[in-house]
């Protein structure tokens, strides 16, 4: 879906789009598509890549906030992929999930409890955005993304981390639910409902990102006793350009050591930075070894960062 599509659905142009966002198109999942299937699709590239089969997955992180079914995607995801042998659970945590998948795997992996651990990080939004609302519809895509991480004996390739969340701010991006009494008996009414569309503060956002992701980039590094000039490529979610141009500034990370793809996928969330380091690595650019800072931020609020080594 192009901007210029869009601007047959709500009053924007592609000029807008682009200049405040970065954006220029999104691809949106067809009726069909659930979640799960979208899921497994990446997390079958990654196992292939990690040359290992769904057999030896021990456990799946499904981050999401838009599975299937309310109870849970992620084991839908391990039956798809026949990953017999794995437990599976989904971590809600919006555009951070990713990043917070991450850094959950690596406490299973570190406390030898889980070898080989599958983190997906997938959302299809477009089921929850308000397509009359230009604020916000212009913004959000769908898409999947991937990745195997493995204990290993040599080298702890999880540097550093750092996680944040702030509930005060919990109204500055929703997908809220909405529902009326019920009335089953006398004194007994429960809640009945569903979930309203997304709703975001758009200033609100911009401004806690541009101020919150430099900062919890710095103490992951810190505590990876690392600096900035030690970072080889930065991969942030892809919410706005402007956001990622703003970091990099701040962090002093030249334009050429960022990774941006959302010119092509807008805001995927949770899916935004697996998609982007996916492609970053199939394109031959982040070779084993190198380091990588990535962060994610958005709905909670929530944000956190990880540095790690790319090794295969
Ligand atoms: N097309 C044309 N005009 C628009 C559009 C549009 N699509 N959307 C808003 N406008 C108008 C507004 O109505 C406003 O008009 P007014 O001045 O007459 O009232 C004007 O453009 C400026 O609006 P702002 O909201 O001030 O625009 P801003 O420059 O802040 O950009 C944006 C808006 C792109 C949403 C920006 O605030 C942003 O990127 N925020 C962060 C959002 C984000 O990343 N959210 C996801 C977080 S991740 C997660 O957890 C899902």
């Amino acid at each position: 879906m192009t901007n210029d599509d869009l601007s047959l659905l709500v009053e924007t142009s592609d000029e807008w789009i682009r200049t405040r966002t970065g954006i220029r198109k999104r691809h949106l999942a067809t009726t069909d598509l659930s979640l799960s299937e979208l899921s497994a699709q990446a997390a079958t590239q990654a196992i292939a890549m990690a040359n290992l089969t769904a057999n030896d997955v021990d456990l799946i992180i499904l981050a999401t906030s838009t599975a299937d079914d309310l109870f849970g995607s992620a084991a839908k995801v391990q039956a798809i992929l026949q990953a017999n042998r794995a437990v599976a659970f989904d971590l809600t945590a919006a555009c951070s999930g990713f990043v917070f998948g991450l850094i959950t795997a690596s406490q299973f992996i570190r406390t030898g409890v889980y070898k080989n651990v599958l983190v997906i990080g997938a959302d299809i939004l477009s089921r929850w955005v308000d397509w009359s609302d230009r604020s916000s519809c212009v913004l959000f895509g769908d898409g999947a993304g991937a990745v195997l991480c493995q204990g290993s004996t040599d080298e702890d390739r999880l540097l550093g981390s750092a996680m944040y969340s702030n509930g005060e701010q919990h109204e500055a991006l929703n997908i809220g639910y909405d529902g009326t009494g019920k009335k089953l008996k006398d004194g007994i009414t429960v809640n009945q409902g569903t979930y309203k569309p997304i709703t975001m503060k758009g200033r609100d956002v911009y401004r806690f990102a541009v101020e919150k992701v430099p900062e919890v980039i710095e103490k992951a590094l810190f505590n990876a006793q690392l600096t900035t000039d030690d970072v080889d490529w930065l991969i942030l979610h892809q919410a706005n350009q402007r956001i990622i141009d703003s970091v990099a500034k701040r962090l002093k990370i030249p334009p050429q050591k960022v990774i941006a793809n959302l010119d092509e996928y807008g805001n995927t969330s949770a899916a935004s930075i697996p998609l982007a380091l996916d492609e970053a690595v199939r394109q031959g650019k982040i070779k084993p070894g190198e380091i990588i800072a990535s962060s994610g931020f958005g709905a909670g609020l929530t944000w956190g960062a990880v540095i790690f080594r790319w090794g295969i």
